[in-house]
């Protein structure tokens, strides 16, 4: 089965085509991020004008690149959920025109389940149910993935997302947006021990964590030394910063894995690329006992090849949707409106 996808919920436009889920025939994606660069964020209205530019283009492109006809494929799936509204509805509006006219069915796929079934793409073998740490620029969560369509949260993050966390501190520290990669690159050379900040404690569900408090704590050691003339060590702060994201992630992730029994653990979304994460989590997955499934960095971000993933275990479970399909800027990974 060959599924067109489209992806445009943030700043990539993006078309892929995948067969049966798990094979990618094209992955086309086109990157506003230097757009957006000068802004320090994302704009959310340039972002939809860009994507209406770019969409059809990219949709010819991937017929073109993976060799098909139109008439070769067998379904359109879409991102219609969550992200910027007026994003999300570009590429929502584009699949209900492109499965009008060719006649087949349209697939809605939520953006965080896609951002899962990246792993289904790198790595054959994985089936559920399996635990998976979904971190991304808007969600920080630890799924059990009880099936392809059947998830369950056990834990989030009770204010802002890892990725939200690591793009504000690199802004202020002058990094270009997104500041996640930046940051990365230069906690590469620092030293983690230098700074201390602040990890979140446990609270009434040991699987939820906070970010808040160390994004506020890293944002004053900042400008405190921005006002007293201070040099701070930049590496050391970035490495010192990125450890207590992972720090906050691990113990959650560890104590998920033997809450459930489950000895498969994934991790997914942009900041599944950060170079410390997946070092500790590889070692966590180790300590217990566990295969680590580790998308490779071009399938970490947003990109419409997962979105092709999942919608196949999507279509087999019925799940599809009419001309009345609308976009939602916030909606639960479980389906419901939120
Ligand atoms: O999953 P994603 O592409 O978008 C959402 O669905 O939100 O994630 C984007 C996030 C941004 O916050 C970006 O800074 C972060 O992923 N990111 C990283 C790294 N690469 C991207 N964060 C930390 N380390 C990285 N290497
Ligand atoms: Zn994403």
């Amino acid at each position: 089965m060959n599924i067109l996808a489209v992806e445009s919920s943030c700043d990539e436009t993006a078309v892929s085509i995948v067969r049966d889920g798990r094979e990618v025939l094209t992955d086309c994606i086109a990157s506003q991020v230097e757009l957006h660069r000068i802004y320090g964020g994302v704009v959310p209205e340039i972002a939809s004008r860009k994507h209406m530019e770019s969409i059809y283009a990219l949709a010819d492109q991937a017929l073109q690149e993976a060799g098909l006809t139109r008439q070769e494929i067998d379904a359109v799936a879409v991102t219609y959920a969550p992200g910027l509204i007026g994003a999300v509805l570009v590429g929502v509006n584009f699949a209900k025109a492109a499965a009008l006219a060719l006649g087949k069915p349209l697939i809605p796929v939520h953006h965080i389940r896609g951002h899962i079934a990246a792993n289904y793409l790198a790595y054959p073998e994985l089936k559920p149910p399996f635990l998976c740490l979904v971190v991304s620029g808007g969600h920080t969560m630890i799924v059990d993935v009880k099936d392809y369509t059947q998830m369950e949260i056990l834990g989030t993050t009770l204010d802002d997302a890892a990725g939200e966390c690591f793009d504000k501190v690199g802004r202020v520290l002058g990094m270009p947006y997104p500041g996640g990669a930046a940051l990365d690159k230069a906690a590469q050379q620092g030293n983690d021990k230098k700074y201390d900040l602040p990890r979140s404690r446990p609270g009434a569900n040991p699987y939820d964590m906070s970010f808040s408090g160390l994004k506020t704590a890293s944002l004053n050691l900042i400008h405190h030394a921005q006002q007293v003339g201070e040099e701070l060590d930049i590496p050391s702060l970035c490495a010192s910063f990125t450890a207590a994201v992972s720090d906050t992630l691990v113990p959650r992730v560890e104590q998920a894995l033997i809450k459930t029994g489950y000895k498969k653990l994934a991790v997914a979304g942009g900041v599944a690329a950060n170079s410390r994460i997946r070092a500790d989590m590889l070692a966590a997955a180790k300590c217990q006992g566990a295969e680590l499934y580790l998308p490779p960095l071009k399938l970490c971000g947003d990109n419409a090849a997962m979105i092709g993933a999942q919608a196949y275990y999507e279509f087999k479970a019925g799940n599809v949707a009419d001309m009345s399909l609308n976009a939602y800027a916030t909606k639960s990974i479980l389906g419901e409106q939120i």
